[in-house]
């Protein structure tokens, strides 16, 4: 059966090629923020990739890092986190309780699903984020012609070496916002191509 979204073959070069193509760009977008969270947070990171953003988290006492491809887990592992929990899993398989985390972070992970994955996944990641709890996000956004250019060459690349669910990238914020949360912060880089923002859950009982 062919497997989507299977990061495992381009683990090895997949930090590499996103700092050739963006600097530090795309890890400054992930780690926006994370100073602020509390030592008591519990913080769910998603789709994790090699795990660098896991040096901006030491502070937080419990972070659950659920990522899919074993290669690229394994890559995170190779520094010792005494806070971090490491599972390899499909984050809609993996079963969380509800409402039992103060922060989930999206570094770069939603881009990869179709609008109907994204609505079963933010969909998910409201059930386990308590009341007021945060939704991290970075990702990419369609800004210049440029943008969209290399967007699309990107869907390309991924589509051939991951397999990659979604053909095109989806309206991440709107579709964000069409759920339980709105917008607390933001921040956009390279000509707004790359955002970082911030949704708090919206209390809806
Ligand atoms: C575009 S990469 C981003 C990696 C990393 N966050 C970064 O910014 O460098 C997307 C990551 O999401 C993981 N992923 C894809 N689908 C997933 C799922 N359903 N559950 C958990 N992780 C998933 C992939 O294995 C991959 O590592």
């Amino acid at each position: 059966m062919v497997k989507e979204n299977d990061f495992d073959g381009i683990a090895w070069c997949y930090d590499f090629m996103a700092k050739l193509i963006f600097g530090e760009r795309l890890y400054q977008a992930s780690i926006q923020w994370l100073e602020t969270l509390n030592k008591l947070d519990t913080v769910v990171v998603l789709g994790g990739g090699s795990g660098k953003i896991l040096k901006q988290l030491t502070h937080v006492d419990r972070v659950i890092f659920i990522e899919k491809s074993a290669k690229m887990i394994k890559l995170a592992q190779t520094s010792t986190f005494a806070n971090v929990q490491f599972i390899c899993a499909d984050f809609l398989e993996y079963a969380l309780e509800d409402e039992s985390t103060h922060i989930v972070i999206c570094p770069f992970f939603l881009d990869v699903f179709t609008p109907f994955q994204l609505g079963e996944v933010l969909d998910k990641i409201a059930r386990i984020l308590k009341k007021k709890g945060t939704l991290f996000v970075s990702d990419f956004q369609c800004t210049t012609w440029w943008s969209k250019q290399l967007i699309k060459l990107m869907y390309v690349f991924f589509g051939m070496s991951t397999r990659i669910a979604a053909r095109q990238l989806a309206p991440l914020n709107t579709l964000i916002l069409d759920k339980e949360f709105k917008t607390s912060a933001h921040l956009f880089r390279k000509d707004g191509m790359i955002f970082s923002k911030s949704y708090t859950k919206i209390n809806t009982d």
